[in-house]
């Protein structure tokens, strides 16, 4: 039994002509860990809204198909409802911050204090969150005095300590150097092997490869190539259609051109690209 299900999702903004998502099908497993991935405008963020309730019930405009999340239909709940089962942190952390508070540790408390969870069951929760994603030391600050990274932190420390069912993180580490992405990629790793069902836009294909189960390529919102990530990654149809791909990939690819590697499959990181070139 499919978690999430999309049947046949298209979707239009208000006042454009052209589906931002179309004839999306997706169903995804409990405990999955799935990345999109995808050029500039090829509708992650839609998805991600979608996926999390925000289309329909935040933007309007059209919406058709079936999105379903733990057996609800979006089109038959409402946000309020649909935020307990479905987490999102937006690609801009700075949208997360609610200004309603003056320190993350309020701030990352705030979800539960809406839902009416008890003052100490509540401190216990937001402490261990925040342990996990590692800012127990930015408790006290104020959300508005950190930075890009130390704010996409806050925002995935508020989702989880929500405890969703389905955690959508529409570029978490953007903003991150590749300490704090390992970090977050390894916590969010550990949230799906706990039976959390993940999905994850991303532009890094190199933490992709090592971390999630599954990869989907969107394309002028329609799935293009949805597998394995080693396959996906590596397909010749990302780099016709203009998707960042891995360095490791496009020098493998053209090794491969002048006869120098020899492998059947291309390495997306450079531990792979390391053992085909010494083979
Ligand atoms: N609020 C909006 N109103 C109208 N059109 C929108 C709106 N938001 C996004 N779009 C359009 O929908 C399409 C998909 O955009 P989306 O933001 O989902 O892409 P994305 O893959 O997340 O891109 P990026 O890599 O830049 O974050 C684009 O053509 C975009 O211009
Ligand atoms: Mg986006």
């Amino acid at each position: 039994m499919a978690i999430v299900n999309l049947q046949n999702v298209t979707y239009k903004y208000p006042l454009t002509e052209k589906p931002a998502l179309q004839n999306i099908d997706l169903q995804m497993k409990e405990g999955e860990f799935v990345a999109v991935i995808g050029p500039n405008g090829a509708g992650k963020s839609t998805l991600c809204y979608t996926l999390a309730g925000f289309v329909p019930h935040f933007f309007k405009g059209e919406l058709t198909g079936s999105v379903e999340v733990a057996r609800n239909e979006t089109s038959k709940s409402n946000l309020h409802e649909w935020v307990l089962n479905v987490g999102l942190a937006f690609q801009n952390p700075f949208n997360q911050i609610s200004g309603a508070k003056y320190t993350v540790f309020e701030e990352i408390a705030f979800g539960l204090e809406n839902i009416g969870v008890p003052r100490e069951e509540m401190k216990g929760r937001v402490k261990e969150a925040m342990k996990m994603t590692g800012i127990s030391d930015l408790a006290d600050r104020s959300p508005y005095s950190l930075s890009g990274g130390q704010q996409q932190r806050v925002a995935l420390t508020s989702i989880l300590v929500m405890q969703p069912k389905v955690l959508v993180l529409d570029e978490p580490t953007s903003q991150m150097d590749p300490i704090g992405t390992r970090e977050v990629f390894s916590v969010v790793r550990t949230m799906a092997e706990r039976g959390m069902t993940v999905i994850l836009a991303e532009h890094k294909m190199e933490w992709i490869a090592n971390f999630a189960d599954r990869v989907i390529a969107l394309h002028e919102g329609q799935i293009l190539v949805d597998g394995k990530p080693g396959e996906v990654l590596t397909s010749d149809v990302l780099t016709e259609k203009g998707f960042g791909i891995s360095r490791y990939t496009s020098v493998a690819r053209r090794a491969r051109e002048l006869g120098l590697w020899k492998r059947d499959t291309l390495p997306v990181t450079l531990e792979e690209a390391v053992k085909g070139f010494k083979e």
